[in-house]
């Protein structure tokens, strides 16, 4: 583009990935459609209950991220994200970069986040009672995650706690075909992109992956066979392990992605 962004599609949508030049390796935004225009007025409307400025019917900024309306606001952490809906169709169809390569998008989205912010309940609190998430379950192994949905796919929002800190861990990108993640693995390996987690089973999203870290510092998780739930009948859990096998971190391990102190202040 001509402010020198790059954008990428992985389906029908005119693209749901953009890399932005900047000052600094971070994340710009995290964008929600939230369906319609009465689900944008009924999301900012919590949103703006919870104490949070919310911007508006900024029109340039939508034919920007190429939807019909957009308000965006910040999190109680510093996190930009932004409601949309009406997001734009592509002209062509799409047109994977290996012909075998199929995304899993559509109701479930681009795929999930993984932050990282200082304070779990308030985090909670801010996910799930202002912008609408469902608690998936949790994973309790010494370290501590959080996994959020927001439709069928198990997790599409998780986070991890540092005090003091804000982060931006990984982006989870799923294909249909498992045969497909073992060849972007065995690729990986052979152009030596570092790799942070190797081929794995995660337990409680089901998902077959491993993780590669980007130049930015963020971690892209690449995998299939994620488990689908359903949001109206589902029990939350805790499980002791990330995964029933794999995921290997190297040694020593790799900088767990973005991390910067938080501007966030717990006034509670
Ligand atoms: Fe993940």
């Amino acid at each position: 583009m001509a402010d020198g962004s790059l954008r990428f599609r992985n389906d029908e949508l005119d693209w749901r990935i953009t890399i932005h030049p900047g000052d600094a390796d971070d994340l710009a935004y995290l964008g929600w459609d939230v369906g319609s225009a009465d689900g944008l007025a009924r999301a900012t409307e919590a949103i703006a209950a919870a104490g949070c400025e919310v911007h508006g019917g900024d029109v340039a900024l939508a034919a920007i991220r190429g939807v019909e309306d957009v308000a965006w606001f910040l999190d109680p952490f510093g996190f930009r994200h932004e409601f949309t809906h009406g997001p734009h169709i592509g002209a062509t169809p799409f047109q994977p970069g290996a012909d075998c390569v199929r995304f899993v998008t559509g109701e479930g989205g681009l795929g999930h986040a993984v932050l990282i912010v200082p304070d779990l309940d308030a985090a909670t609190d801010f996910y799930v009672g202002a912008m609408g998430f469902g608690h998936s379950d949790d994973i309790d192994m010494g370290l501590f995650v959080r996994f959020l949905h927001c439709n069928q796919r198990h997790h599409t929002l998780a986070f991890s706690t540092v005090p003091g800190m804000v982060g931006f861990h990984h982006l989870m990108l799923e294909v249909t075909d498992p045969d497909v993640v073992e060849r972007a693995y065995a690729r990986a390996r052979a152009d030596q992109v570092p790799v942070a987690m190797t081929l794995g089973k995660h337990t409680n999203d089901e998902m077959f992956s491993f993780y590669v870290r980007t130049p930015s510092g963020f971690e892209i998780e690449y995998g299939a066979g994620g488990r689908l739930i359903d949001p109206d009948d589902w029990e939350t859990v805790r499980f002791d392990a990330m995964s029933h096998w794999g995921h290997e971190a190297p040694s020593p391990p790799l900088f767990p992605g973005i991390l910067r102190p938080a501007s966030w202040t717990d006034h509670t």
